[in-house]
């Protein structure tokens, strides 16, 4: 029998197709590592959707399957045709993700794709260029097809009894960035958080004594503003001791974002739970659904970090009675569709004093030398960790070669410096290891704002005080409209606009950072 040909599916993403693809020559990453030459941290990256799986190597992957390795003797054109829906799938991936792909264009025919092939082989393995090895639509009347397998066809036989291992074992060179499947590193630094912890650590049912019985909340959704933490306090949880013995069984932690690759991470937590045959499931539902029958019994935490859409989310909702689900997102919206009130926990900015501290851990000659300007910043900044991060990033290296830093001070308070500036670090992009800049990730939230909501958004930036709160009436007169709440409702619901507490006050909150972003939209 030929090998069925994989179809690249609605709401699927490269790294989707990069699995179904590679499934269809070998069984397991490794296996795939092996022939390329590459990590298997690679593979596992094109799969997570960490790093956008190159044109060539699917093209390698689509040449493979097709060569003939069962025997079966397939007409031209039932040949023909095969490649015809190869190219096709990998055309749409093109169309469909020119950003992941602007700078290459699709093959138009079989011969482009196997040169393409050769290169990345060539490219990654140092071997030698096998041009097109099976018979093309333009090579009518040539040999005809080779009756024996690939390389690649051959490893993928004796492989088949090659275990892919747990998330992260068994992979020898350093990859970037965390085990597809497993927790990011603890954090360098994670300043007033305690009280945060102890309440999220409640809800995991870990109390404060050993002694203290503790119900477990199986889901909790953790909500709050861009950069206030929830990565991060999410990531110190999964290296909790408290939270190590409470979930024997381990920790299953999935990245998504706003294009997450749902059916590799699926697969990841398979084989992070040691059934590297997970790979074998077909479907988002088939996953989860062997996912919940694995962890039927399992006492694991489960995190789902980045969560922006609902739909995202549900496939991950397969822990058994003595799992937890922690959830994060910027989004209430969100967060509430996907729990009732009670299992949403608003992670708050920090408070004074800890931002304070943090800039003095950050910047500490700066606050040395600027203490009152530095304790105004902070005060502005809101108490928001990543836009305190990034001040006192910039403020040290101003200090370390002996400048004053009174006009970064100022600059850093009127807002364009900080948005300019790259994100810390652990913010990279594991794709890439480029830092994206903070309007890039701010910016994330508004894009998907409609023209309108988003006009609205950047005129509260012209009108925001310090701090940026208003009340109905301010917004009515802002916005010009008869009736501010539908807008309110929008934003509000996005994320970019809190209500303050208590509710009696009637007004709603602009962070400072956004309110920096909404401003430098309108200039725009
Ligand atoms: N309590 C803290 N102390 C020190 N640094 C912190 C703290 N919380 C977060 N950070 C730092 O602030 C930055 C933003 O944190 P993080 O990525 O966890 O935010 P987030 O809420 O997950 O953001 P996003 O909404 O973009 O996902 C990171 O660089 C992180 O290291
Ligand atoms: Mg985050």
């Amino acid at each position: 029998m030929p090998r069925e040909l994989p179809k690249f599916g609605r709401d699927e993403d490269p790294a989707d197709f990069a699995v179904k693809l590679r499934l269809t020559v070998f069984r397991t990453q490794g296996a795939t590592a092996r022939y390329y030459s590459v990590t298997r941290g690679t593979i596992s990256r094109y799969e997570s959707g960490a790093t956008t799986p190159p044109l060539g190597y699917l093209a390698s992957l689509s040449r493979s399957l097709l060569t003939k390795d069962d025997g079966t003797k397939l007409s031209d054109a039932e040949q023909a045709a095969r490649q015809q829906h190869l190219l096709a799938q990998i055309k749409e991936l093109v169309r469909l993700f020119p950003d992941k792909y602007k700078l290459q264009v699709a093959f138009s025919n079989w011969e482009q794709l196997c040169k393409e092939a050769d290169l990345y082989e060539s490219k990654h393995s140092g071997r030698l260029s096998r041009s097109a090895p099976i018979k093309t639509p333009d090579s009518e009347g040539q040999s005809g097809h080779s009756d024996s397998p690939t390389p690649a066809l051959q490893q993928a036989r004796s492989s088949q009894n090659t275990s892919g291992g747990p998330a992260g074992a068994g992979i020898s060179s350093p990859q970037i960035g965390p085990a597809p499947g497993s927790a990011p590193p603890i954090p360098t630094l994670l300043l007033g958080r305690d009280e945060d912890l102890r309440q999220l650590k409640y809800r995991l049912g870990v109390g404060v004594s050993t002694e203290e019985p503790v119900p477990l909340r199986v889901l909790t959704t953790m909500r709050g503003w861009p950069g206030v933490g929830k990565t991060s306090i999410a990531a110190a949880l999964a290296h909790d001791d408290d939270i190590g013995r409470r979930f024997p069984d381990g920790i299953l932690w999935a990245s998504l974002g706003q294009n997450p690759s749902i059916f590799a991470e699926l697969l990841a937590w398979g084989r992070a739970l040691g059934q590297p045959d997970i790979e074998r499931v077909t479907s988002i539902e088939e996953a989860s659904a062997r996912l919940s029958a694995l962890l039927r019994n399992q006492r694991r935490l489960l995190i789902v970090d980045d969560v922006w859409e609902v739909p995202h989310a549900r496939p991950f909702q397969v822990g058994g009675q003595h799992c937890a689900l922690l959830l994060t997102t910027r989004l209430p919206v969100v967060a509430q569709a996907i729990a009732p009130p009670d299992d949403i926990y608003l992670l708050d900015v920090l408070s004074d004093e800890a931002a304070l501290e943090l800039l003095r851990i950050l910047a500490p000659s700066a606050v040395a030398a600027e203490y009152d300007a530095c304790k105004i910043l902070v005060k502005e900044l809101e108490g928001l960790p990543l836009a305190i991060q990034v001040a006192g990033h910039l403020l040290q290296s101003e200090a370390r070669l002996g400048f004053e830093v009174t006009t970064l001070l100022a600059e850093l308070r009127e807002g364009a410096r900080l948005l300019e500036a790259q994100a810390p670090a652990d913010r990279a992009e594991v794709s890439n290891q480029t830092t994206p800049t903070i309007a890039a990730l701010l910016q994330k939230s508004t894009d998907r704002l409609k023209f309108r909501a988003r006009v609205c958004f950047a005129y509260l930036g012209a009108f925001a005080a310090k701090p940026a709160t208003f009340d109905e009436i301010a917004l009515k007169s802002v916005w010009q409209v008869a009736d501010p709440r539908p807008m309110i409702r929008t934003l509000v619901n996005r994320g970019l606009l809190e209500p303050l507490k208590p509710l009696s006050t009637g007004r709603f909150w602009l962070h400072a950072l956004l309110a920096m972003h909404a401003r430098s939209l309108l200039t725009d």
